[in-house]
């Protein structure tokens, strides 16, 4: 099905058989690794990280060297988009990004019109440059949801609750609907690049959709998701034996609404730890896979405890395929290593009972 030697991840995505439950984490590549820590250090910050290619490989490949994950992620951002675009993109030392220059009127949109793909060249050839590299294991793109990318590009950064898209949203919502339809365009776009240079699944984070209420959820964020994961579908479906591409939508807090969040098409519904994976399990009624979902904090205490954490995790999906492991939310900065090959490991032996 796959010329790759690991390929569980994606039989997982599938739901085929498999010897033992796949793991990757989100955010594996970051600030909690030394060998990050340094190579971000050596090209200067974190943008130019980013930019280039060569460096952008390294810290993708650091945590599949360290771990036994069973898949890597490109090493990149769901900013890369406003950034191309010309928004004012800075990230400043612990204050999170920055946007110079949001879009908060008619006129701030009608500049916009087109991304050039050209500007985000650096993505494909790091994508490029990882499937050289690494020859055994899948490799995940990804874009921000239209959605969580607005709520940026209007808020001007990250502020609690994104009040300004917020307001967007009741006071002019066709002005939002603009901004969104072009997003998608755009995201679409730069997934499909991401598809040609060599990416094997391709997610959708949508870190803020879990701030609406189910309506708006539905009209704002899933409505937009839906239109890329349909196309995408649509264009690539001969690939993986007719399956398409595979892809996994993550919507933090999004447990209210897996039932809507399988008709986008998605193959993987992402949960964070707000729900059971076996009540999750229950609801998606073996129409797509579930990725999820042990709380990021766990991996702050010892080993003894994350391995029993694993094991509620992996009774509470159950028997058989369909489950990729992975925490409900990124990994954060202040986990020590060694806790991650405790968590790795953990998955790999006790999800073998799982699997006969
Ligand atoms: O998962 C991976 O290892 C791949 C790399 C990746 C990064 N960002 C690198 C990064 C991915 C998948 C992302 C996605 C991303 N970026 C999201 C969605 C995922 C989520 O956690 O909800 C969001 C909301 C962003 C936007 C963003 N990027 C913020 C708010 C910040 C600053 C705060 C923070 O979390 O660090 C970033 C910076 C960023 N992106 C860093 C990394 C490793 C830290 C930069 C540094 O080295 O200082």
């Amino acid at each position: 099905m796959s010329q790759l030697k690991n390929d569980r991840l994606l039989k997982a995505i599938w739901r085929k058989p498999i010897d033992a439950t796949p793991i990757w984490i989100m955010r594996q590549a970051g600030r909690y690794l030394p060998e990050y820590q340094a190579t971000r250090a050596r090209a200067g910050s974190f943008m130019r990280l980013c930019k280039t290619p060569e460096l952008a490989c390294e810290v993708t490949l650091q945590p599949v060297q360290r771990y036994a994950l069973d898949a890597a992620i490109i090493f990149s951002d769901i900013l890369t988009i406003p950034d191309a675009l010309g928004l004012g993109l800075e990230f400043l030392d612990n204050h999170g990004p920055i946007i110079r220059r949001p879009i908060r009127r008619e006129a701030d949109l009608l500049q916009l019109k087109t991304l050039d793909l050209e500007r985000l060249s650096y993505v494909y050839e790091t994508i490029q440059m990882v499937r050289k590299e690494l020859r055994h294991l899948p490799l995940i793109g990804f874009c921000g949801s239209p959605w969580t990318v607005a709520a940026y590009m209007i808020e001007g950064g990250a502020q609690p609750g994104f009040p300004t898209i917020m307001r967007m949203r009741e006071e002019n919502p066709e002005l939002l609907h603009n901004l969104l339809n072009l997003l998608s365009k755009f995201i679409f776009a730069h997934l499909e690049a991401q598809i040609h240079a060599g990416i094997h699944v391709a997610m959708l984070f949508d870190t803020w959709g879990g701030l609406l209420n189910t309506a708006d959820y539905e009209t704002f964020s899933l409505y937009y998701i839906k239109q890329i994961f349909t196309q995408l579908k649509r264009t690539y479906h001969h690939y993986n034996d007719n399956k398409g591409v595979p892809c996994i939508l993550f919507t933090k807090g999004g447990h209210r609404w897996i039932k809507q969040m399988i008709e986008t098409e998605c193959d993987v519904i992402g949960v964070d730890w707000e729900i059971s994976l076996q009540e999750a399990r229950q609801q998606v009624d073996d129409q797509v896979a579930i990725q999820g979902n042990m709380h990021p904090q766990y991996l702050l205490q010892s080993p003894e405890v994350i391995r029993d954490e694993v094991l509620n995790i992996l009774d509470s999906y159950g028997y058989g395929s369909g489950h990729l492991f992975n925490l409900g939310h990124g990994i954060t900065p202040d986990v020590p290593p060694e806790h991650v090959s405790a968590l790795v490991d953990a998955v790999h032996e006790l999800s073998r009972l799982y699997h006969q």
